[in-house]
Parts: structure tokens; C-alpha cells; sequence
């Protein structure tokens, strides 16, 4: 009987407080004033507390992409007298976030510490000032003392600043003004280094870009696909869709070693392939889109993950599209990206069997490309990818696949009595719309897991780690 009654008191007591508690979130969250108002808590405080992490993860998502140093140094004040009943806890920080003070009310409620007043301001900087300790029974828990409280805030504000600081090492990319004071001339020169590789060889954009997409749909964009295999390293150029395939590392070099004469350490080799790409679709006509900056570059790569992550050009529509999706992309916008294949040429061996041996295919097409793919041999041999105008960035390669032009079984895939024909036909008969989507789904697959923060590093020589 006493057992329950206790346990019924101390339930009652932990309920005053996680009210106490979310009332002070409440405040927190709802504006960065520095009072308390004693608007009573609405029932679904777990909805509550969901919609108040999603509000501190984006808090820390500006942190991190803002100020790195502003997390990493300040030391925090914290104070605690004893009271007549209790505590008045005063602590200050830099740390501008109510993740902090999420933290600390933690450990209040570890210490079954309860919250009498509190004034918080969560602006410019961290500031609480509190009343607490005594419970609802006016008795305070075991032999707290000032030392103790003081000690759990400290240690609170430091598990804060970890997880806080770890997510700033992963945090999302910055915008296209990232080396705007560290290397001025960073777009510039990649930019111009492109124009002068494309026009000496018009296809050199569209090696430029497949590079990018090899390179972001096998763990992110990180430039994992331009480091050289050595006696103790296997990357991702022996990879069966790279090897003897994917071109363009010399225009890479070139661009890095510009940078570095310019710019020494500052701008990776990821975001170089990134602005590359986008460069590349540019000077073939097509529309230009912002690359966000600020990815660094991988110490490792994966064979594995090349061989298994890139698409091959025997799939099926259903392969693709569960290809795509397993990195985040509707069907739409891989039909929108396959739209790259209206620039740039294929390998004999790619697309042999569809020629040969398939019947949803043009047969002029089909004989007129026989004769430049043999039945065997000659599996080096070129093809473009569109027929039409294959160093344009125009909609003709969707033009092609209606009249089953389409050179790669995969590319026929996308209009073949499937879900994906409207879109095809969609993109074949407005080309503003596809330049559009493309540049759209380009964005976000420049965005694909990249290495930011402190995770990575900026390599000095692409093709190998520092
Ligand atoms: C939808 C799935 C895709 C498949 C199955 C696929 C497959 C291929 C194949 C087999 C080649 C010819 C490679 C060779 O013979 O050496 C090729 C070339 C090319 N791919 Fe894709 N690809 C796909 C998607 C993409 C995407 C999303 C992009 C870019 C965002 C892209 C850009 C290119 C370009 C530009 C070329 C020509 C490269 C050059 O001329 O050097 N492809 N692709």
C-alpha cells in the first residue's frame, strides 16, 4: 500500500516536471524571447517533442553549415547556488541553439531535478536561468548538492557540443559562393579549363559528365572514381563500367594543378568534377544550374560498389528504376538524367546485342549501325549515343527513343509500352521542360552523400590520397 502510494507520487512528480520541462521548450521553440509565458501544455506532447527535434536539427543544420568556429571553441559559464529549497542555476554559452538546453534538461530530469522558474534566451547566445531542485514534495532528491548540478550541466553541455560537432564534420553543402574568399578564382578556371577541353574534343563534355555521375552514385560524390590503383589500393577505375570507359581524368589533373599553384589545398577534387559537369552540359547548349560547393574528397573507393551502384546497359525499365530509387530519385528523374546520353558515344560491346538481336528497333538504324559494330570483334568501336546531334545538349535523344533510335537496350528501355513513355514523350516534344528537370535532378545528384566538414580531405593530386 505505502509501495504504491509512493511510486503514484513519484509518477505524479516526474509529470510536473516533463511539464515543467516542455513548457520550457515551448518557449524556446515557439520564439527566442527571454520569458516564460504560463500557457498551459496541449495534450500530444510527444507530437510536441518530435516537432521540437525537427526544429533543433535544422537549428544545428545552420550551425553547421555556418560558423564552424563558433561551435568549436567558446567555453561555457555555468553557475549554481543553494537555495533555501533548492538551486538557482546560471549558465551561459556562445552555443547559440536549443539543442543545448534540450540537453540540459536531461540531465535535470536525470538527476530528478525539477523546474521551478526559468528564463531562457536562445538568440545570439545561450543564457538559462533557473530555479529548481526541489520536488513537488518539497524534498530534494538523495544528497544533491550545488558541485553535483554544476557537474551535470557541464557534462551535458559537453554531450551537446560532441553530437553537435559531429554533425557539423557531416553537415550539408554550402552554396556556390563556398570558395568565394578562399580561392576567388576557383569556377573561373575550372570553367575556362573546360571550354578549352571541349573545344578541342566536343565529346570531352560528355566524358566530363558521366565522370561526375560515376563518381556520385557509388558513395557520394567524393571523387572516389579518380583515385589510380596501386600495388596496395584497388579503386574504382577497373570497375566494368569504368574500365576502359570512363575518360577525362587528364582535364581533372590539369584544373587541380591550377588550383593548387593558385589555391594550394583549398578547393577538392569532388567539387571540381561537380563544376566540370555542369561546365560540360553548358558549352553543349544545355542549361546551367548552381553546384553547391564545399564537398572533400574520399581516402578510399570501392570496387564493389562501382561494379554493383552503376547501372548497366542490359537492364531493364524496373532495374533502372529501382537503381535510381536505391539513391533517392523518382523514375521521372531518371528518365530526366538518361536525357545525358543525347551527348557523348558508346563501346560496340554496350549495345552489340540490342543491334543485332532486338526488335523494338528502327531497322535502318539498326543496319546502319551493324556496320560500324561487328557481329564480334571491333568491340572498341564507337557509336554516338544519339544518332542526330550527339555533341548537343538538346532533346533528340528522347526524339530517337520514339522512333526506336535508342542505341543502348537500357536507353529503349525508357519507351517501350512502359511507365515511362509519357515522360518520354513529354521530354521529346519540349525541350525547355527537360533542360529543366535535368539541371533540377543534376543538383541533386551533385548533392548525394557528400564529405564535408572534417570528414575526407582536399587531396593535393586527385589521383591519390595526401
Ligand atoms: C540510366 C542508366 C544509365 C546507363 C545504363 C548508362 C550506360 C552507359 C553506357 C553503357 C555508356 C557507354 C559507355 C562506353 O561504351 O564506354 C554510357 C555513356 C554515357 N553516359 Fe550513361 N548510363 C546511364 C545513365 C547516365 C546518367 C545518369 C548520366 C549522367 C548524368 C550518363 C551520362 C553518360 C554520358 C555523357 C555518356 C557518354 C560518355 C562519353 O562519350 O565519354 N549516363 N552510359
Amino acid at each position: 500500500m505505502e509501495d504504491k502510494k509512493r511510486s503514484k507520487s513519484s509518477r505524479g512528480r516526474k509529470k510536473a516536471a516533463l511539464y515543467e520541462n516542455l513548457q520550457l521548450l515551448r518557449d524556446v521553440a515557439n520564439s527566442s524571447s527571454s520569458s516564460m509565458s504560463k500557457t498551459s501544455i496541449v495534450v500530444d506532447a510527444s507530437k510536441y517533442i518530435e516537432e521540437l527535434k525537427e526544429k533543433v536539427e535544422r537549428l544545428n543544420q545552420e550551425i553547421g553549415t555556418s560558423h564552424i568556429s563558433s561551435v568549436q571553441n567558446p567555453l561555457p559559464m555555468v553557475t549554481v547556488e543553494t537555495l533555501d529549497k533548492g538551486f538557482l542555476i546560471n549558465v551561459y554559452s556562445e552555443k547559440n541553439c536549443s539543442g543545448l538546453l534540450v540537453s540540459i534538461l536531461q540531465a535535470f530530469e536525470e538527476l530528478g531535478l525539477d523546474v521551478h522558474d526559468a528564463r531562457v534566451s536562445c538568440s545570439d547566445s545561450f543564457q538559462l536561468e533557473a530555479i529548481g531542485g526541489e520536488n513537488i514534495e518539497g524534498q530534494i532528491e538523495g544528497n544533491m548538492d550545488a558541485q553535483m548540478v554544476k557537474q551535470a550541466i557541464l557534462q551535458a553541455i559537453n554531450n551537446w557540443s560532441e553530437t553537435n560537432e559531429q554533425k557539423t564534420a557531416s553537415a550539408q553543402l554550402s552554396s556556390e559562393t563556398f570558395y568565394a574568399t578562399t580561392c576567388s578564382n576557383a569556377l573561373s578556371t575550372i570553367k575556362s579549363a573546360v571550354n578549352s577541353a571541349v573545344s578541342k574534343e566536343r565529346r570531352m563534355g560528355a566524358s566530363l559528365l558521366r565522370l561526375h555521375f560515376h563518381d556520385c552514385f557509388v558513395n557520394g560524390c567524393d571523387a572516389s572514381i579518380l583515385l589510380d590503383d596501386t600495388s596496395s589500393f584497388t579503386g574504382e577505375k577497373t570497375a566494368l563500367p569504368n574500365s576502359n570507359s570512363v575518360r577525362g581524368f587528364e582535364v581533372i589533373d590539369t584544373i587541380k594543378s591550377q588550383l593548387e599553384s593558385s589555391c594550394p589545398g583549398v578547393v577538392s577534387c569532388a567539387d571540381i568534377v561537380a563544376v566540370a559537369a555542369r561546365d560540360s552540359v553548358v558549352a553543349l547548349g544545355g542549361s546551367s544550374w548552381t553546384v553547391n560547393l564545399g564537398r572533400r574528397d574520399s581516402t578510399t573507393a570501392s570496387l564493389t560498389a562501382a561494379n554493383n551502384n552503376i547501372p548497366a546497359p542490359t537492364s531493364d525499365l524496373s532495374a533502372l528504376i529501382t537503381s535510381f530509387s536505391n539513391k533517392g530519385f523518382t523514375a521521372k528523374e531518371m528518365v530526366a538524367l538518361s536525357g545525358s546520353h543525347t551527348i557523348g558515344q558508346a563501346r560496340c560491346t554496350t549495345f552489340r546485342t540490342r543491334i543485332y538481336n532486338e526488335t523494338n528497333i528502327d531497322s535502318t538504324f539498326a543496319t546502319s549501325t551493324r556496320s560500324k559494330c561487328p557481329s564480334t570483334g571491333g568491340d572498341n568501336n564507337l557509336s554516338p549515343l544519339d544518332l542526330t546531334s550527339p555533341n548537343v545538349f538538346d532533346n533528340a535523344y528522347f526524339k530517337n527513343l520514339v522512333s526506336k533510335k535508342g542505341l543502348l537496350h537500357s536507353d529503349q528501355q525508357l519507351f517501350s509500352g512502359g511507365s515511362t513513355d509519357s515522360q518520354v514523350n513529354a521530354y521529346s516534344t519540349n525541350l525547355q521542360t527537360f533542360k529543366t528537370d535535368f539541371a533540377n535532378a543534376m543538383v541533386k545528384m551533385g548533392n548525394l552523400s557528400p564529405l564535408t566538414g572534417s570528414n575526407g580531405q582536399i587531396r593535393t593530386n586527385c589521383r591519390k590520397t595526401n
